[in-house]
């Protein structure tokens, strides 16, 4: 599972059920005010924390981006049931240091009682994150050696999966293991729309020779796992750097943008407001630069 917090209360986390080997299954509601057939979370992705708040790549000070966010996380008033952050919490090499800043940057997103839910990326380091972070983990995961879990919302289930192979390669994998658990987690689970969340992006094609899958090296067998569930409506990933919206027949591909710094120039860093509704999912782009022509613009995105 990945690392979740919890710190208003244990009661969120209902069970852990005994019907898939002792994993993690969270159910969560909107706390406070908000439409009552809603439930919101705010997504992040790539905030590439460094050791030293200082710290600044591609002209970007990682650490200011990530108290910006919490900042604008927390003044949002839709009250989200949660946040989820999609993986390369690190800066590169997942070390405890970086683990400690990020601890420290987003600590007030946990003091206001706001579950926390940290992904792994190709950055992170499970035994690292797991240090520095107080952790509520399960005693059994349900895939060796994976941080997965569910998250049971009113309106869908996220399936939050983990692609992290090795620290600081880019190279993303599920693994046979994991895609199985999904299988029957999502055959256990078709009374809601399902969304999977995971940091690495579906690479379809092979890379050039000699060049490294950027991607999920297991991406066609994913891709068929989740076209043959058509309660499956979309994948949301990080991991690019590119905030962009697609659909694959019928697929929604959701891709964040970082936190951190981007690739592109003029592309958005930010993060986004997902509002989950009976028929689909409202997101909202937020960017670091408030003037950037892609702020505040808002996405229906429905089931089909
Ligand atoms: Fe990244």
């Amino acid at each position: 599972m990945p690392i979740h917090q919890s710190p208003v209360s244990r009661r969120q986390f209902l069970r852990c059920s005994a019907g898939i080997v002792g994993g993690l299954v969270i159910s969560t509601r909107v706390q406070g005010a908000g439409p009552s057939d809603s439930t919101s979370f705010a997504l992040l992705s790539d905030t590439h924390i460094p050791s030293s708040p200082d710290t600044v790549a591609h002209d970007v000070n990682m650490t200011s981006n990530l108290r910006q966010v919490v900042r604008e996380v927390l003044a949002w008033q839709q009250q989200p049931a949660g946040v989820i952050v999609t993986g390369d919490c690190a800066y590169l090499k997942g070390l405890p240091e970086d683990y400690a800043n990020f601890a420290s940057t987003i600590q007030p997103v946990t003091a206001s009682g706001l579950p926390l839910h940290l992904m792994t990326g190709n950055h992170d380091h499970r035994g690292a994150m797991v240090e520095a972070l107080t952790v509520q983990s399960a005693r059994n995961p349900l895939v060796q050696s994976r941080f997965v879990s569910i998250l049971e919302t009113p309106q869908a289930n996220l399936f939050l999966l983990d692609s992290l192979t090795q620290t600081n390669v880019v190279t993303g994998e599920l693994g046979d293991m994991q895609r199985n658990w999904l299988t029957q987690a999502l055959q256990s689970r078709q009374d809601k729309p399902a969304v999977v969340v995971v940091h690495h992006n579906l690479q379809l094609t092979p890379p050039a020779e000699g060049k490294r899958i950027t991607g999920l090296a297991d991406s066609l067998a994913f891709l068929e796992l989740l076209k043959s569930h058509r309660h499956v409506k979309a994948y949301i990933f990080g991991h690019t750097h590119n905030w962009s919206l697609k659909q694959m027949d019928g697929l929604h591909l959701i891709n964040l943008p970082p936190v951190a710094y981007v690739f592109g120039e003029g592309r958005p860093n930010g993060w986004v407001q997902a509002t989950f509704h009976p028929q689909g999912l409202t997101l909202t782009l937020k960017t670091i630069d408030a003037q950037h022509p892609l702020n505040g613009k808002s996405h229906e995105i429905h089931w089909s």
